[in-house]
């Protein structure tokens, strides 16, 4: 995979739901995400935005249309190389933290690591502990959930995302539960990771001054883009 090959690719992608009454929420949808890029989705409630994110994410399945990923063709993929992609290749950052409330913060942002089986002691645990305190939760890595703020909750899934070192890193809403400052603090984090570790961002989001912020903004209109 050459430095410009784009992290995610898609041709013609079309999603129908339902088998009784079928409801077509994707048309023909073609995108190329680039390496390092960040990249807004914006669009009403409804108009298919988590649905594009999950297929990219493989955690949906295109109903037709071609997905590929990191010069691979994902659509096709069996399902434990789909989960190895996702685990190695892409970040997930969603609206809810999804923390797991017995284990600390370091433990919390190590999972995706300790699910792919490698020894993540030495580098990638440091690597966390730096992103870590990147994120000003350097003096808090033993506290449990609980024990932070919402906006620190989702820092450390933000940490988290980067945890396998991907290349892709799909957010849905990921402010979209959180105060108006915490949204700041946490949606200026992103930005600055994107810069300092060069990982591309596709991020849904309702709110404009974030899209603005992007360098690049996909509007998603009943199932279509309209513009980019
Ligand atoms: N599993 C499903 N089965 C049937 N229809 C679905 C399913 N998931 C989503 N849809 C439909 O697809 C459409 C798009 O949903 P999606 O969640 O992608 O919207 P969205 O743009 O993310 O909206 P929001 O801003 O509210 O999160 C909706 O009309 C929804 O009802
Ligand atoms: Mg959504």
């Amino acid at each position: 995979m050459s430095e410009d090959t784009p992290v995610a690719e898609l041709r013609g992608i079309n999603k129908i739901y339902g088998d009784g009454v079928p409801t077509q929420v994707l048309f023909d949808i073609d995108l190329l995400v680039r390496p390092g890029e960040f990249a807004a989705i914006v669009g009403a409630s409804g108009s298919g935005k988590t649905t594009l994110l999950n297929i990219i994410g493989l955690l949906d399945t295109p109903t037709s249309g071609e997905l590929i990923l990191g010069g691979e063709d994902a659509a096709r993929l069996e399902e434990n190389e789909r989960a190895r992609f996702r685990r190695e290749y892409l970040g997930f950052i969603f609206q809810f933290h999804y923390l797991l409330p017995e284990f600390t913060v370091l433990e919390n942002a190590m999972i995706p690591c300790r699910l792919s089986k490698k020894d993540c002691r030495g580098e990638p645990q440091d690597r966390m502990v730096g992103l870590l305190e990147q994120v000003g939760l350097g003096d808090r890595l033993t506290y449990r959930p609980s024990q932070l703020s919402g906006g620190q909750q989702q820092r450390v899934a933000i940490v988290r995302a980067l945890a396998n070192d991907p290349d892709l890193v799909l957010a849905d809403e990921p402010t979209g539960n959180l105060d108006s400052k915490s949204s700041n603090a946490v949606f200026d984090l992103m930005r600055e990771l994107n810069r300092t570790t060069g990982k591309a961002f596709l991020m849904v989001t309702h709110d404009e001054t974030f899209a603005r912020q992007a360098d690049r903004v996909i509007h998603i209109v009943d199932g279509r883009i309209e513009r980019d």
